[in-house]
């Protein structure tokens, strides 16, 4: 009990703290159950990517902790939106909903509306929300999400909204339980942050200095998700390929691949995002030789004009980008290769936007995700002149879906008539006769099956490619 602080019997570490306000939080939930006589619900919502969506099921796992049950719909006792705001549409999104929710909340005043994730970390959406959105009860960002129940805690006992944003990590508390949204499948955190500043992003603004987990950490929690179920992760990083650059010893992303193939039980590893500008030999001969890893890349692009990434401060050229893609081809010669494209950075011209049109051809890629060029404040793009008129960025954000369609049907059927393996992740959302499983080059494939296949890897026949999916049949 060396921690406990005199006056308020709180403890000072970290994750003891934690435990504390879980505790406290579990005994106000059970009241408040009694009284009302009925369970408590929570919801979480993910607007973001795989980091944001793990931080979700950190969320999650607390609120069950504490004594909620969790729903999908927002009509609960507690709903977290767990925002991003990497483009302006993600910022927009949060707004219109919250709208809905306040209309809810009116019906149950029992009803906790928490805020959290990256848009929180932009001190003039903190403060529109404080000044117009005064129905949100709490408010927090990404460094403190495992912070959750001693926020929640505090707002019960001050009533009143309780906002909590820090501006770096100070304490990382990763031992709190979690709630998977697949018990087979995992997201794990590498690595926090990014020290990129690509000058069109947000995110070295609202997810702080990089920084690496240490690889036994990493395999300690992996051995844990095994021992529980899971078959595959996807480790997570900004830029995985910086993996361990904090480090005093160096250690590379390439030897904890090694390290985490060594694990009895775990059958697929899958990692994001790769950045073109550092990936390494070492790791194509991991990829190589792994049985484990799969057979996907997603490398993003972002501009086929050497310009422009100069602009996008990318750190490589349209040249470097084509040579890497050859020699990873060279090397895995089966990998499927998908990738992200921003259209309408400014100051884009036609002919840069013909050398992003020139690289889709010649990889490619078996998918891509597209993105019109969104102006982030506070970074260095949206200084810049030239910003490309809306028409213009339309035009060519059609052009480039027309090109990667025509590109990607013919790479994505490779597998016509092939057989392949398949995780099988849930039933098919149109067709209940259906499973949807998932390759390891990413794909989807659809094929008669029932729930009993779900969490396990089967054979597959690929019968027919439908463009960025396969219809099959279990052998
Ligand atoms: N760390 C990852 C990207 C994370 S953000 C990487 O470097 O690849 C995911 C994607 O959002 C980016 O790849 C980029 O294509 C897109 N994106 C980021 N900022 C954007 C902006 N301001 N406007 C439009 N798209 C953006
Ligand atoms: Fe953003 Fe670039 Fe970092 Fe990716 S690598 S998160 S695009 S700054
Ligand atoms: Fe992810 Fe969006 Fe944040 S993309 S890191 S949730 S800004």
């Amino acid at each position: 009990m060396s921690n406990i602080s005199i006056n308020n019997a709180i403890p000072e570490n970290a994750l003891e703290r934690q435990l504390y306000f879980i505790e406290k939080c579990k005994e106000h939930v059970a009241q408040l159950k009694k009284e009302l006589n009925r369970p408590l619900l929570c919801c979480t919502q993910t607007f973001g990517c795989q980091m944001n969506a793990r931080d979700s099921e950190k969320l999650l796992g607390i609120l069950e902790e504490i004594g909620y049950t969790p729903t999908d719909s927002e009509e609960a006792d507690i709903v977290v939106y767990n925002t991003c705001t990497v483009r302006e549409n993600a910022n927009l999104r949060v707004y219109g909903r919250l709208g809905q929710l306040s209309k809810i909340k009116e019906k149950n005043p029992h009803m906790v509306i928490a805020l959290c994730g990256c848009m929180m970390q932009e001190p003039d959406v903190v403060e529109k929300i404080r000044k117009s959105y005064k129905f949100v009860d709490v408010i927090f960002g990404t460094f403190n999400i495992f912070k959750i129940a001693e926020l929640l805690y505090t707002h019960w006992q001050q009533a009143g909204q309780i906002i909590d944003i820090w501006d770096s990590t100070k304490d990382v508390v990763e031992e709190l339980p979690t709630q998977r949204k697949f018990p087979f499948k995992s997201g794990v955190n590498i690595m926090y942050g990014c020290n990129n500043f690509c000058s069109y992003c947000i995110v070295p603004y609202v997810r702080g200095r990089e920084k690496s987990r240490e690889p036994k950490e990493i395999v300690r929690e992996i051995e844990r998700l095994v021992d529980d179920g899971v078959k595959e992760v996807m480790l997570l990083g900004q830029n995985v390929n910086s993996y361990g650059n904090t480090f005093e010893e160096p250690f590379s992303f390439a030897q904890l691949l090694r390290e985490i193939e060594k694990i009895d039980g775990l059958e697929r590893i899958r990692f994001m995002t790769p950045h073109p500008k550092d990936f390494s030999d070492d790791l194509i001969e991991v990829m190589r030789t792994s049985k484990k890893v799969c057979n996907h890349i997603h490398l993003p692009l972002q501009s086929g004009s050497s310009r422009i990434l100069k602009l996008m401060n990318r750190k490589y050229t349209k040249e470097h980008y084509l040579e890497l893609v050859d020699k990873i081809r060279d090397r895995l010669p089966d990998v499927s290769i998908t990738t992200d494209i921003i259209v309408g950075f400014p100051g884009e011209t036609e002919e840069d936007f013909e050398d992003t049109l020139d690289v889709v051809r010649k990889v490619k890629y078996d998918s891509a995700y597209t993105f019109i060029y969104s102006k982030r404040t506070g970074t260095p793009a949206a200084k810049m002149e030239n910003q490309v008129p809306e028409d213009v960025v339309k035009d060519r954000f059609n052009r480039l879906l027309a090109t990667i369609n025509e590109v990607s049907h013919t790479i994505s059927a490779r597998y016509e008539g092939q057989s392949a393996k398949a995780l099988v992740e849930c039933i098919n959302d149109h067709d209940s006769s259906l499973v949807t499983g998932r390759l390891t080059n990413n794909m989807l494939v659809h094929f008669p099956g029932d729930e009993s296949l779900i969490g396990n890897i089967v054979d597959v026949k690929l019968t027919e490619c439908k463009g960025f999916y396969y219809m099959g049949e279990m052998l």
